[in-house]
């Protein structure tokens, strides 16, 4: 709580300002990044990853079935294999693509200390999420296995009163939301971010705000996301 004192002749008061959230990203190429999501001055973590050739292919690859791509389901880290093999075949490209998800499925768990997490693997061909907001959740991993990956941007470039209903109908880049374009953000293919949420401890008004970014009518993305399950 900062202290703003104000005196005229006869006074002198001091009024206690409400304190200024700060907050801020953390990247790194390495996955210990994860551990700064507990920071309370951080509401995102990046690590910053370029996919194996073999993931993209697979990826890619999964992508082309054509294939209705949607998986809505808690899952362990021993049954994302199963899981991803009933919804999409049991071919190799599934396979490569189940060992790196069950990969960040075990990093989540240890990380938050979880026996399993609500997984959405979904191939999109239009933005989901198109406006900025922000989550009413703890924490989401987010990764995006093929096309165009998730925008976001920092809290200190926010005018978090533009959000929802505050924009009064005008679109992000002219509510004033923020101030530039240059001032979005957005990870890359492959990047793995651990988004903050409002029901984090002590987040309210930080959660990370960030959207869909816009795609192309041919393009699709292979978007993950990994929730903490309601019952943990
Ligand atoms: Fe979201």
């Amino acid at each position: 709580m900062s202290v703003l004192t104000t005196m005229n002749k006869s006074q002198s008061t001091s009024i206690r300002l409400p304190e200024k959230l700060t907050r801020g990203a953390s990247e790194s190429d390495r996955p210990k990044v994860f551990t700064d999501i507990y920071r309370d001055d951080t509401n995102i973590t990046i690590w910053q990853r370029k996919l194996s050739d073999e993931l993209a292919l697979a990826a890619d690859e999964i992508l082309k079935t054509g294939a209705r791509l949607k998986i809505a389901e808690a899952v362990t880290v021993k049954s994302v294999h199963s899981t991803l093999y009933n919804a999409f075949g049991e071919t190799n490209a599934v396979m490569i693509l189940s060992d790196d998800i069950a990969l960040l499925v075990d990093m989540f768990c240890c990380l938050f200390d979880l026996k399993g997490v609500g997984l959405r693997l979904t191939a999109l061909d239009r933005a989901m999420c198109p406006r900025f907001h922000f989550d009413r959740i703890p924490c989401r991993l987010v990764t995006t296995h093929h096309g165009t990956a998730t925008e976001w941007l920092p809290h200190h470039v926010v005018d978090r009163s533009k959000l929802g209903a505050g924009n009064l109908g005008r679109p992000d880049e002219l509510s004033g939301l923020f101030q530039s374009t240059d001032d979005v953000r957005q990870m890359s293919l492959g990047d793995v971010a651990l988004l903050k949420g409002e029901f984090w401890h002590a987040n309210e008004g930080a959660g990370l705000i960030h959207r869909s970014p816009a795609i192309s009518t041919s393009e699709r993305r292979l978007l993950l996301t990994l929730d903490f399950l309601s019952d943990e």
